[in-house]
């Protein structure tokens, strides 16, 4: 079947282009925002470990799985799931897992596009010189007027918005395989550079430990979903955004190799975000959990201070604002795709109609810091381990294994084993647990 299944939506033009282009969904604001301010939440080092525990064991495998359900099906995720289940003869309700996916994503691009305005406001602020030798104190004033304001929030947010439809409306393959080409290696050639600035603040090796030395009775069963929540998140797993972009994956590509990489890649950027920040956080005093304004409160610290400042600290959010514009595409390209495989209507007009629905919903955002942070709850640790924990058990318990087998093509069957034991018993358990842990079931 799937030797003569193409996606309607086209295909990447090479195994390259597919790493570029799941990487640019992996890399984005969940590494560079997130991940510093919910390791600073959850006080550090033990958190940042189960972290990483979660994307090798839970993460990785799921990955794997994503991609190739998404190569085998061929179209969006939905269609994806019933085309997988007809082929599995399993029962049809799967298909609701793929809904889960597109409303995940839908959700989570609604307030990831107001953080990615925070970011666009920050390259005018670095732009008119609003970070040189400012003080830490002026620094957090800086954030907390744009705050305050839903004007701004608001014009950012649309242009934002706007942006990524436009790119959506034109096909995901094109234009993002260009612009993550130069846009990875740019970005962690910035990151390198903060960190180098950060070695000479006087609190390197505060910010080192903090980051990597665990302090497990810091972590409470919360932190522990919202480590696993993050692996989901930062991966752009468990809502199908992988999923459709293994749809336009040419055959022939090895899966589980692409998928180590994007994932460690994905985790170098996190913690050279994380050893370029906690210093800053400790030489000027301020507070570790300070929550998602974080790196708008510390790194432009350094961009003033630094000399060339100026320019890196344009050229640092304009780079951000595109990782988050590529990751921002994924977020809605399910359900993009779904609209156009099931009505007669083209991606443009579904590009504007997804893009206005997700814009209304940002309000929410813009104006609720607790609208925010329960959306960040209910999809990030919830849904997306919940959806993940579903796509695992499907790739292990109802594709057939001479299916899987074909599609992973993998050089020997250890690797087969091993990945097929992960993602069919270990990854479900572990989301499992985590969540009984939560519900207080261990007491
Ligand atoms: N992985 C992206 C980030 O870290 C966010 C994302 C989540 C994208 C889920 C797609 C799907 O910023």
């Amino acid at each position: 079947m799937t030797d003569t299944k193409k996606s309607i939506h086209g295909e990447w033009s090479s195994r390259f282009a597919f790493i570029l282009a799941a990487t640019g969904s992996a890399v984005g604001l969940g590494n560079i925002w997130k991940f510093p301010y919910i390791t600073g939440e959850n006080g550090g080092g033990a958190f940042v470990i189960v972290y990483l525990l979660c994307v090798a064991v839970i993460g990785i495998p799921i990955m794997i799985a994503e991609t190739m359900m998404g190569r085998r099906g061929r179209q969006c995720p939905i269609n994806t799931l019933e085309t997988l289940t007809e082929e599995a003869g399993a029962n049809k309700n799967w298909h609701y897992l793929g809904w889960l996916g597109v409303v995940a994503g839908f959700l989570i691009l609604s307030y990831y596009s107001v953080i990615a305005g925070w970011a666009m406001a920050y390259v005018v602020k670095a732009f008119t010189g609003s970070f040189s030798g400012e003080s830490a104190a002026q620094i957090s004033t800086l954030f907390s007027d744009l705050q305050a304001s839903p004007v701004q929030q608001i014009f950012w947010h649309t242009v934002f918005m706007v942006t990524t439809m436009a790119v959506v409306a034109r096909g995901v393959q094109g234009g993002l395989e260009k612009a993550v080409r130069f846009l990875m290696p740019s970005l962690f050639v910035l990151l390198m550079l903060l960190v180098a600035y950060a070695m000479t603040t006087g609190a390197y090796m505060q910010g080192l430990e903090f980051l990597f030395k665990p302090d497990f009775s810091e972590m409470t069963g919360d932190s522990v979903l919202t480590a696993m929540g993050h692996a989901f998140f930062t991966l752009s797993l468990g809502m199908g955004a992988i999923m459709v972009y293994g749809s336009y994956l040419p055959k022939g590509v090895s899966i589980a190799k692409t998928s180590v990489l994007i994932a460690g890649a994905d985790t170098a950027v996190a913690l050279l975000a994380g050893m370029a920040i906690f210093p800053i956080v400790f030489a000027h005093g301020l507070e570790a959990s300070a929550g998602p304004g974080l790196i708008f409160q510390t790194l432009p610290i350094a961009f003033g201070n630094m000399s060339g400042g100026w320019l890196f600290g344009v050229l640092f959010f304009v780079l951000l604002v595109f990782a988050a514009l590529s990751s921002a595409i994924s977020l809605i390209e399910p359900a993009v795709a779904w609209v156009v495989e099931n009505y007669d209507v083209d991606r443009k007009k579904a590009s504007i109609g997804m893009g206005f629905l997700t814009w209304v919903l940002g309000l929410g955002t813009v104006f609720s810091g607790s609208f925010f942070e329960k959306m960040d709850y209910l999809t990030a640790n919830l849904m997306l381990p919940l959806g993940g924990l579903f796509i695992a058990l499907f790739a292990g318990h109802v594709m057939l294994q001479k299916h899987t087998q074909a599609e992973l093509a993998l050089d020997n069957e250890t690797e087969y084993v091993v990945w097929k034991f992960l993602v069919s018993y270990i990854a479900p358990a572990a989301v499992f647990l985590v969540f009984l842990h939560v519900l207080g079931v261990f007491g």
